[in-house]
């Protein structure tokens, strides 16, 4: 289709907005912090005037004069002038949740998906072609990992060199100006909580003509990867964003350009993939936006607190928070101050036995929180990611990542009180290293 959509849509005609003028691009984020910015974002009220939007479940559209469908078709009318075809193509609902994700990331457009491996598998190969080329992080969620390394080679010929992200020279090496089509990596990696330098690293790829793509599912907004030079951003609302562990979502934000290239009807991988987002999904996420800023405060704050108390207990603890970890300058120097440095952090138990031994004494006893993978939820989630959302990657490519047979991956919850989360999580802690483990440093 021809160039019909842009986050700002002017049209809903029936629709009354608090923001009719906004900006064409939003690439900046007014104080420094995503908030000022989604809350600038056009504001849906429902039909009859209700403050929320009403839900458009129709998954089809119609029309008033036969020669409008035409014109739809052709792209001459679209969604930024309140014309609608199909819901597998555009939705109002999901626009709305689109043009928010835009908001939070800063971008000039997004559009949301089924789930964030439908986010992730879209953009690529959107992005790529028969004989592309990725170069990407080699510590990445373990379907994205599978992905790159068994899914697009078998199916799509599409080839994937591997880099220690945080080494930009390696990166860069592996870039190859005409052939590598994608750079892509996680701002805060899944499960070893690497941050990457977004600006160096989108610098490099751009001076050889590479599309940087990052997937910023562990950091919204806490790290804003597009502000710092990304091309495009991926997520899987699954997680924070959504913060009730009870729906599968996802987003790409980027370009208009990339997001309309991705509804074409005849190339695009949304409109001809078609992992659609149901509109009551996407109404139900579009409520709990506006409070992902308290809630990721609350999950960086237990995390940075909990972090540096366990480490006084003597673990090894990994959270790009504390000023001993490799890339806290980093995330320092790139982060929205605000909101932290994320609500997940590592303890290295060594062992898978140790790991299963806390995991066990913290959920059955310490009702601490739960044995589960995912993240983002408001109760503290755990597991052991070498045997679970790591297992993807075999014996050696666990350890290229640095990913430890006894790594054990907390999502920091926010419910209780912290002090009474610290008490159970101390407890276990300190009743297991009463049986001799884990050792004190
Ligand atoms: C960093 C990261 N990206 C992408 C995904 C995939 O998202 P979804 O489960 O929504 O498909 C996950 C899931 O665990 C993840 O942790």
């Amino acid at each position: 289709m021809a160039d019909t959509f842009q986050t700002t849509t002017t049209a809903a005609k029936r629709n009354r907005s608090n923001n009719d003028t906004e900006p064409k691009k939003k690439l900046t984020c007014g104080d420094g912090d995503p908030a000022a910015a989604l809350a600038s974002t056009r504001h849906e009220f429902g039909e009859h005037g209700g403050v929320n939007m009403s839900i458009e479940a129709s998954a089809t559209f119609t029309v008033m004069e036969p020669e409008t469908m035409r014109r739809m078709f052709t792209g001459e009318l679209g969604p930024d002038r309140d014309y609608f075809i199909y819901s597998r193509h555009f939705n109002p609902t999901v626009l709305n949740l689109s043009r928010l994700m835009a908001s939070l990331e800063g971008t000039e457009a997004a559009y949301c998906t089924a789930s964030g491996m439908s986010a992730i598998s879209a953009v690529l190969f959107q992005l790529t072609s028969s004989g592309g080329h990725v170069v990407a992080s080699r510590t990445l969620y373990g379907g994205t990992h599978a992905l790159l390394t068994h899914f697009l080679p078998r199916t799509c010929n599409i080839t994937t060199t591997f880099v220690e992200i945080s080494d930009v020279e390696k990166v860069d090496e592996a870039m190859i100006e005409g052939k590598t089509n994608v750079l892509f990596f996680e701002s805060v990696s899944n499960p070893t909580l690497t941050v990457a330098n977004i600006p160096e690293l989108s610098r490099a790829a751009h001076r050889k003509g590479v599309t940087v793509v990052v997937d910023n599912t562990f950091t919204p907004m806490v790290v804003s990867p597009a502000r710092l030079g990304a091309d495009v951003v991926v997520h899987s609302i699954s997680k924070f964003i959504s913060g009730g562990a009870d729906i599968i979502a996802g987003a790409v934000c980027g370009a208009a350009s990339l997001v309309n290239s991705m509804m074409d009807l005849q190339q695009g991988a949304i409109m001809l993939l078609g992992p659609t987002m149901n509109a009551k999904v996407a109404f139900e996420l579009s409520e709990r936006i506006p409070h992902l800023g308290l809630r990721m405060k609350e999950h960086s704050n237990r995390a940075l607190v909990f972090a540096t108390r366990l480490k006084n207990l003597g673990l090894k603890v990994i959270y790009p928070g504390l000023e001993d970890h490799p890339h806290h300058e980093l995330l320092k120097s790139m982060h929205n101050k605000n909101y932290g440095y994320g609500g997940l952090l590592c303890i290295d138990m060594e062992t898978e036995e140790r790991a299963n031994k806390l995991m066990n004494y913290l959920q059955n006893y310490g009702q601490f929180g739960f044995m589960a993978v995912s993240l983002g939820y408001y109760e503290t989630l755990m597991s052991c990611s070498g045997n679970s959302t790591s297992s993807e990657l075999t014996s050696e490519e666990k350890v290229l990542a640095g990913i430890s047979p006894g790594l054990v991956r907390m999502s920091i919850g926010y419910i209780g009180t912290l002090e009474q989360k610290w008490t159970q999580l101390e407890k276990a802690v300190t009743r297991l290293q009463e049986y001799g483990f884990p050792n004190k440093n």
